[in-house]
Order: C-alpha cells, then structure tokens, then sequence
C-alpha cells in the first residue's frame, strides 16, 4: 500500500475504526499523490524566480490563451477558467457551499461536517461515491421506484447489488415500514449495507414528511446500534424545491450526521438542478459521521482520498463552471433570483395537482403522491406506457418518459403553468384513442 494511503488509513482508523471498514478495497488504497499538482502548488507559494511545472502555458506574465475564447467569458479572467481547478474544487466554492449547507439545513448547526469535494455534476458524485465506499457484491438499498442512472453507476459500473422497497403505501406515503423490512433483512445478512435516500424524489417528486423523516433516521441508527455499519447516502439532487407544508425542508444527512458510530452520512448534491445549471457539472460529495478527537485531520484524510479519486478519474472538474457557480453565489442577486425560481415551479407544482383533482382523469390513471422537486408521475389504468409515450409522441408532439409497463413521468419543471391543463387533457386524448 502507498505510504500517503497508509498514513491517511491510521487517522481514520483512529477517528472511527468502523468509517475504514466501511471504505471499499479501492478506498482504502486511496491517497493524494504528491504529484505535478502538489509540486506545483508548492512552487506556486515559493518559486518566486521562475515556475515550470504544470502543464499549461503562459505568456507575457499572464495564461496563454486565444482571445476567441476569452470574448465569450465576459468579465471571468484566464485564471478563473482556463487553468486547471484543484482535484479537492476551488477553495472558495468549497467553502460557500459548506455555508450554504449550514444554512439550509438547521440540525447541522452544532455538527462537524467534511468540506465538500467538488465532482462534475452529480451523477459523477455518485460515481466517486461508489468508488470510494462501494465493493463488488455490497448491497444498497433503493425504492422501487428510483432514477434509472443509479442502475449504471452502482449496478453494473461497479457490480453493487441493488435490493429495492415499495416506496408508496397503498394510502399514499413513504412506505417506511417496507424500508425498515428491507434495511433489517439486508443488515441481518451483511455486516455492512448502503441506503440511499434521494427527496425530492425522481421520478415520483416525492418528499417524506417531517414524521416519514424523523423515523426513516430512527430506523438507520437502530441498525447502526445493532452492530451494521450503515453508509446513508443522501442524493439531493433537487434540494429545496420543497413545496408542501408537511414535507420535510431538509436533508437527511443533516439528521443522519452524529447520530452513531457507525452509521456514515454522505451527501451529493449539486449547483445542476438546485442553481439551474444543468451543463455546468458542479456536484458535491460531503461527510458527516461520530468521530473521537480532532474532526479536522479526520475529514481532511476522507477529503484527500475523495479528491484522489477524482484526480484519478477526471482529474478536476471544469474551472470555469466552479467560477462561474461562485460568483453567482457570491452575488447579492442570489438569494433572491433563487426564491424567484422556487416560487415559479412551485405555482406549476400546484397547477398539477389543481388540473388533476379534476375526476374527468379519474378511468385513466391514478396519481403517485407527489410535492416537490421537478417531476411527478401517473400510473395508467387501461394503456401500457410506451405505447402512449411513442402515440403521443407521433400524434400530438407530446414527449414524456415511459417508466416500465404503467407509468409515465411528467417533468414540470420544463412546461408553463398555462400549457399544464393542455397536456393532460392530450395525455386523455392520447388514452381514448389506443381504448
Ligand atoms: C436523483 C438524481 N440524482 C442525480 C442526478 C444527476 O444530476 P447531474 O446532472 O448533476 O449529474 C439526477 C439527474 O437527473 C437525478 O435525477
């Protein structure tokens, strides 16, 4: 094993021995090479006289560039894009984003998280996530329901065993029971099991309610208490498009964080869907977990072995998106461009289900509960899926995504509140037509 790994390995161990089971094989042989990348930020701090050692170019003082690419930046400097970002995420946008955690999630407050790595986007979050924390044959628990991409990037990327639950109960909430059932079964077989949790839900749009929440972190620690080492992943991908009064208004892994020894909280989120910059790739992967002594060098060694991860695999995630990311952030317009867009999809959020109480859809198809996020979903009565998606797709121009043999998922986030009464009376339409 390489020295750096072994070193990182011994401050783990010694801050919570059941964090370095938890690591997969490839997790533990993870470390931060003292690289070009090191070197060259060592000389950036002392070759006052002259720096050749990273891979790009430079001229006359400044980063060579071609000025057909920086007219199209605006006021974004060489600096801030074209050079290469560290594998860890600028230091800046890493600390705003801590910040903002904080601040959007209250039980945080009092609780030592790591800094966040920044990943391009969050589907590579997942990736790197599974790198570090999953081995071949480790099971993660998952709703039936549930993005189809996590199927890629455990399943069959890294050869995780997917074991799903029923997400709904017949009455129209998060099936908790199902979920304690399956998280018991598998935490009977495995001395380790992965959960992840992911609200506002794709494809449902569902978000658990404070009373689904608060037990769902009961049901994990009680695990984590009975002797399994519990990695809890939170993907927030649609974080804080929260549009009911009883679901909950924050993450899990804020509830999850310090609650026992061996239960892991990890959060992915990201700028993609929360900050709509879809194309930018700004994930996060951060921790938060019960550790003896100093947190700091703690977290530090789980960050340098996450960024390894990342150095061996994309090397660093796009400059300029981060840049970009941060001075949105930093902007004093955010807070409020963010409340103007929340209020947007939420009217569009609640036009659905005004347009859907109408009993005229009552034979065609039933409606998954639904309150958050960009997504909702109808199970069809009488017509197979995509058979519906491919006729309203030729006849009506209509295109929704078919999940399996009876549901369609309607992203309304992407239709104006005035077009959302047209197409459900042409999804109706579409029905009668194949009847
Ligand atoms: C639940 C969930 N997680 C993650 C992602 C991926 O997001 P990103 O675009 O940041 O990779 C998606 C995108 O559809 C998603 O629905």
């Amino acid at each position: 094993m390489n020295l750096l790994a072994s070193q990182l390995n011994q401050v783990i161990e010694k801050g919570n021995p059941h964090i370095m089971e938890m690591l997969s094989e490839i997790g533990k042989k993870l470390f931060f090479p003292k690289g070009i990348l090191s070197q060259s930020a060592e000389a950036k701090k002392k070759a006052y006289k002259l720096n050749a050692t990273i891979g790009i170019a430079t001229e006359e003082g400044g980063i060579m560039h071609f000025p057909s690419i920086m007219d199209t930046l605006g006021t974004i400097r060489p600096e801030e894009s074209l050079t290469y970002a560290p594998s860890f995420g600028i230091p800046a946008l890493r600390k705003i984003w801590k910040e903002s955690q904080f601040e959007k999630n209250p039980s945080l407050s009092n609780k030592e998280t790591s800094l966040p790595v920044v990943t391009s986007g969050i589907t590579h979050a997942i990736s790197i996530f599974a790198d570090v924390w999953t081995d071949p044959g480790d099971v993660i628990v998952l709703p039936d329901m549930m993005w189809g991409n996590y199927n890629m990037t455990l399943s069959i990327r890294k050869g995780v065993k997917i074991t799903n639950y029923p997400i709904f109960t017949a009455k129209g909430g998060f099936n908790v029971e199902a979920f304690e059932n399956r998280v018991k079964e598998e935490a009977a077989k495995n001395d380790k099991i992965i959960v992840l949790l992911n609200f506002p839900h794709n494809p449902t749009g569902y978000t658990a309610t404070e009373e689904e929440g608060n037990r769902i972190v009961r049901i994990l620690t009680d695990v984590a208490r009975g002797g399994t080492n519990v990695v809890a992943v939170a993907d927030d991908a649609y974080f804080g498009l929260f549009y009911e009064e009883e679901t909950l208004k924050e993450s899990l892994f804020a509830r999850l964080c310090n609650q026992h020894e061996r239960l892991l909280a990890v959060k992915l989120d990201g700028a993609t869907k929360e900050n709509f910059v879809w194309g930018l790739r700004i994930g996060f992967i951060t921790y938060g977990c019960k550790i003896q002594g100093d947190p700091g060098p703690f977290y530090e060694a789980l960050e340098k072995k996450t960024a390894g991860c990342v150095r061996g695999n994309i090397s660093n995630a796009s400059h300029l998106g981060q840049s970009i990311v941060l001075k949105s952030m930093q902007d004093k317009k955010y807070p409020a461009e963010k409340e103007e867009k929340f209020e947007v999809l939420k009217k569009r959020a609640n036009r659905v289900k005004a347009v859907l109480s109408d009993p005229k859809y009552k034979d065609a198809w039933d409606v998954y509960p639904f309150n958050s996020g960009y997504f909702m979903c109808i199970r069809l009565k009488s017509v197979n899926a995509e058979t519906l998606r491919l006729h309203l797709l030729d006849k009506y121009g209509v295109g929704l995504i078919s999940i399996g043999e009876r549901d369609l998922r309607v992203a309304f986030s992407c239709l104006e509140e005035k077009e959302i009464p047209e197409l459900f009376d042409i999804v109706l339409q579409g029905i009668e037509d194949l009847n």
